[in-house]
């Protein structure tokens, strides 16, 4: 397995630039992730790795070949980049066995028998789905089939696994159940995974690391929980799950213990501390971001303690969700959705306090866009 580097990748479409300068580098047995809405450029990123798509800018990097320099106008061709490659539908064929539908890329390329042999009973075996290589594809489970998949773009055993949404067409729980099972396998064989998804929580579960990407940037990269805890602007905060996002201002900012910085900010209504990406100065416009999970309701009197913020308020309405109930909360701040235990006594028009510890209250630049 190889390392992936784009530097400066960009792909244009007459004056539409799809990817804009993109700079990554994914590790030899990473699993990086390109995660963003429809349109943002992750598939055309893919497909420029692949050679299926020509950088108008930068360069790409395989291990230490360089495959695609727009400077020199040099390219390595797609099928000499030995990429193994699984998109949206597996496209299992389901009048083959599973041997056959493993040992097709080989036999199109007029392998000899005895290398084909050996070379899809080793994929098989990587993915433990040799005990099945005489089914008929149609035999077996969804996610059986995906580790077929899977062998498939192992045969060559490529430097690089390149992946394009290769869950989306199932139902949630196969999906669930897939990508998981996926992960452990590409933990196992240590393979350098680039993955393309615009399902954030299967972005979380699955990679080392991911990349946001939003109309053909990169917005961040960085851990799952990295980007969910400390995202570097409010598009990032914003694409993550249902956070609060509260309008505040800067009254002052300093370094704490650890390089942290530390902000005082206030509110309509509300004021207190909470950690910042950058130093800030008094009088800025900030976006405070407090996730549902992080927040509680307490009753009219709580008084919040040393290391809390608090908002004082009335239940607007609640939804019960199963494992929690999402209790929302008018306040003077802004409406404010919190993640409450689900058989909770609240009633609509409820006096309630929302009780936040400081440490989950994150602020980034600026406020919501004028719409
Ligand atoms: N061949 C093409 N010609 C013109 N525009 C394209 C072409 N391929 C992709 N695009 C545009 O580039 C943008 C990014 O597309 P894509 O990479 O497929 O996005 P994603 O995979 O993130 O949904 C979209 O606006 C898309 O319409
Ligand atoms: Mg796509």
């Amino acid at each position: 397995m190889s390392n992936v580097t784009l530097e400066k990748v960009s792909r244009s479409f007459g004056d539409f630039v799809a990817v804009d300068s993109v700079d990554l580098r994914v590790e030899e047995g990473e699993f990086v992730t390109l995660l963003g809405p429809s349109g943002c450029g992750k598939t055309t990123t893919l497909r420029m790795v692949a050679g299926l798509e020509q950088n108008t800018g930068g360069r790409i990097s395989i291990g230490n070949e360089v495959v695609s320099d727009a400077a020199s106008k040099f390219v390595v061709p797609s099928e000499r980049r030995r990429l193994g490659m699984v998109f949206q539908s597996y496209a299992i064929w389901p009048h083959m066995t599973v041997f056959e539908n493993v040992a097709y890329p080989l036999r199109v390329r007029r392998r000899p028998n005895a290398e084909v042999q050996d070379l899809v009973m080793r994929a098989l075996r990587l993915v433990e789905m040799e005990r099945f290589a005489e089914r008929p594809a149609p035999a077996l489970s969804g996610g059986q089939q995906q580790r077929v998949a899977i062998a498939r773009a192992l045969v060559f055993e490529p430097k690089v696994l390149l992946l394009d949404e290769p869950l989306s067409n199932l139902d949630a729980k196969l999906r669930l159940q897939m990508g998981d099972e996926f992960r452990s396998i590409q933990k196992r064989l240590g393979m350098t995974s680039l993955y393309v998804t615009h399902d954030q929580s299967e972005a979380m579960a699955l990679s080392d690391r991911v990349v946001v990407m939003d109309r053909g940037r990169i917005q961040q990269i960085g851990a799952p929980e990295e980007i969910y805890r400390r995202p570097v602007n409010r598009t990032v905060a914003a694409f993550f799950g249902t956070p609060n996002l509260l309008d505040a201002s800067v009254e002052s900012c300093r370094r704490i213990a650890g390089g942290r910085i530390q902000l005082d900010v206030a509110g309509q209504g509300w004021r207190g501390p909470c950690d910042a990406a950058a130093e800030l100065t008094p009088g800025q416009s900030v976006t405070v971001m407090v996730r549902p999970e992080d927040a509680r309701i307490a009753g009219p009197d709580a008084v919040r303690g040393e290391h809390e913020l608090q908002w004082t308020g009335r239940i607007a309405h609640t939804i019960f969700r199963g494992p929690t109930r999402s209790v929302f909360v008018d306040t003077e701040g802004g409406r404010i959705n919190v993640d409450a235990p689900a058989f909770g006594n609240y009633a609509i028009g409820d006096n309630v306090n929302v009780l936040v510890p400081q440490s989950a209250a994150w602020a980034v630049i600026g406020h919501k866009e004028a719409a």
